[in-house]
């Protein structure tokens, strides 16, 4: 029994796919004490119950993103969440949903991460960099505010858990991906906007999301990525919009003349209901 008296049951999704046909659930009972975090209730079960319990973590303090799992039904940090915030008796621990488990609480976040890099989430610029090693770019308050919550992102995945379209469409980018091409769009040092478009405009992107905002709700960081996505698709349309002015009539009408490049952009999927 805890220093307070409070015994939690940790019903604990286990998988190891070598072994199991599907995952099952296991339970453990855990003493708690005022404070305690889930991270450290794992721990007491490995280090006293079953070292065979395996999850992933690092930094213990909400900075690195590897701790992300299911805590009673919602994607959370494992280290971020105390016991007794979330839960009086029994608490449900599972993998983050939408990816493939690699062992018990161990999503595969590798599809997350391939969309991220498909995006260039980096700062792209069209001339070489500045030669004065004392230069730099300016930036105002106000141009650094436009994507500055963006940049807090930890890449934990647990929007990516939350989301319902990729539970439908495991291509769709997501939540993650895509608010950090918004963020980088939005930077002013950056001109990779074109480039990104053909990703974020394609059939799985940013389109793809009907704005259920369940990634904002659960973001530790206090992110939020559906309203990236709404000035993604904002900003796609305006860019297509844009482009079709500046196409002579007879492109309008018959397309992009022969041997011409196609425009470096991708136009927005018709709309379905
Ligand atoms: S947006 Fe929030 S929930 Fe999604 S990966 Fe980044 S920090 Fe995690
Ligand atoms: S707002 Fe869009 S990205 Fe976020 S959970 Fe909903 S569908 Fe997914
Ligand atoms: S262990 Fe790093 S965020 Fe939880």
């Amino acid at each position: 029994m805890a220093e307070n008296g409070k015994t939690i049951q940790f019903h604990v999704t286990r998988y190891n796919p070598e072994r199991d046909a599907k995952p099952y659930v296991q339970t453990y009972a855990v003493p708690v004490r005022e404070g305690m975090t889930v991270l450290e209730g794992l721990h007491y079960i490995k280090e006293n119950l079953d070292a065979s319990l395996t999850w992933r973590y690092s930094c213990r303090m909400g900075i690195c993103g590897s701790c992300g799992m299911l805590l009673n039904g919602k994607p959370s940090l494992a280290c971020n969440t105390q016991i007794l915030h979330i839960c009086n008796a029994e608490l449900a621990v599972g993998p983050l949903p939408n990816f493939r488990i690699i062992r018990d609480l161990v999503p595969d976040l590798t599809p997350m991460f391939d969309k991220h890099r498909a995006l260039k989430p980096f700062i792209v610029r069209e001339e070489a960099e500045i030669n004065d090693p004392a230069g730099e770019y300016f930036q105002t308050p106000e141009q650094l505010e436009k994507y500055l919550q963006y940049a807090y992102c930890i890449k934990c995945g647990c929007c990516m858990g939350a989301c319902p379209t990729l539970a439908t469409d495991e291509r769709y980018l997501g939540p993650m991906p895509l608010a950090s091409a918004h963020r980088y769009n939005e930077d002013t040092r950056d001109d990779g906007r074109r480039l990104r478009n053909q990703v974020t405009g394609d059939s799985h992107g940013a389109f793809r999301c009907h704005y259920a905002g369940e990634c904002s709700r659960v973001c530790p960081k206090g992110v939020d990525p559906a309203k990236a996505i709404q000035h993604l698709k904002r900003q796609l349309v305006l860019d297509y919009l844009r482009l079709a002015r500046r196409r002579k009539p007879c492109e309008k009408l018959h397309g992009p003349g022969e041997g011409k490049p196609l425009p470096n952009i991708a136009a927005p999927p018709p709309r379905t209901v």
